[in-house]
């Protein structure tokens, strides 16, 4: 975190300590030992839910934050590895996740990485890499958390619905990145896969959306916001003027999985302080 960046102010609006929304749920974050993950976990905790903190590189700070997630908020919680990538991997997990939780209500799809380069310098490993994790993880374990889903049905006790997935995918589902084509390839795809799965499990009362968010603070984009030079190129793009938090992804994610957005199913939610506005023609155009 860079202090010296953070001169616009960024309110935070406290979570009610009553108000557990997800009291009960079981969820899955993958991706989870840092950045928007971490985030994600935290918040879903903090909501009640018992958590499985995946991880693929980054074994401390996974096993830390489920430390942090047991002492503070009262909830189960586990760190497992596993490629979201590997199949086999990803039945593994479903499986430990199941043996210790019961069941699975809500799966968090955030696993994701960039490997940036011009596409006539991008190589055949920097484009499958990208595609596999972003796009065949989130596949791989959505597939998983359905076949779940489906065979256990609603509990009304827990939730009105069957599960919830929430994919975390980007604003660069719908704007294009130059420099950035595998990465903007894979989450195009995440939003037709996404709407295309909630259309064929909604009968079941299953949830699907996306999470799209803008530039938030992690160490994926740390180059488009470590200097203040950066920051303010970075605010070009920003009509509300201050790059995103991951509390800011991860208080949407508890609320969306949670029943207060039953009717949510289907969608895309930007979360961007406006990117996603075109803000060049704010004055142009
Ligand atoms: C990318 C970040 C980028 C942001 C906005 C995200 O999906 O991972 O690197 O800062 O989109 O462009």
């Amino acid at each position: 975190m860079n202090e010296e960046n953070t001169n616009l102010p960024n309110v935070v609006m406290p979570v009610c300590p009553e108000v557990k929304m997800l009291k009960g749920q079981k969820a899955l974050i993958t991706g989870a030992n840092s950045g928007i993950g971490k985030g994600v976990a935290i918040e879903l905790a903090k909501a009640g839910a018992d958590v499985v903190v995946n991880y693929r590189g980054g074994e401390q700070a996974a096993i830390e934050l489920v430390e942090q997630i047991k002492t503070n908020c009262g909830v189960n919680a586990f760190a497992y590895q596993a490629d979201v990538s590997n199949e086999n991997d990803v039945k593994a997990m479903f499986e430990k996740m199941i043996n210790e939780f019961g069941t699975i209500d809500i799966l968090v799809n955030n696993a994701g990485l960039q490997k940036d380069a011009p596409i006539d310098e991008m190589t055949l490993e920097q484009w499958n890499t990208v595609i596999n994790v972003n796009l065949t993880g989130q596949f791989l374990c959505a597939r998983e958390a359905i076949k779940e889903f489906k065979r256990r049905g609603v509990r009304e006790e827990i939730s009105v619905a069957a599960g919830k997935i929430i994919h975390i995918s980007s604003v660069h589902e719908v704007i294009p990145w130059a420099g950035h084509a595998n990465y903007a390839a894979s989450k195009g795809g995440v939003m037709l896969l996404m709407k295309s799965i909630a259309q064929e499990v909604a009968p079941f009362r299953i949830r699907v959306n996306n999470i799209s968010p803008g530039a938030i603070r992690t160490p994926i984009n740390t180059d488009a916001w470590r200097t203040p030079a950066a920051y303010n190129d970075l605010m070009k793009l920003i009509p509300y003027k201050r790059i995103g938090e991951v509390e800011d992804i991860g208080r949407a994610a508890a609320w969306l999985a949670s029943d207060y957005a039953d009717y949510i199913n289907g969608t895309s939610i930007y979360i961007d302080g406006g990117m996603t506005l075109y803000p060049g023609f704010a004055t142009g155009g």
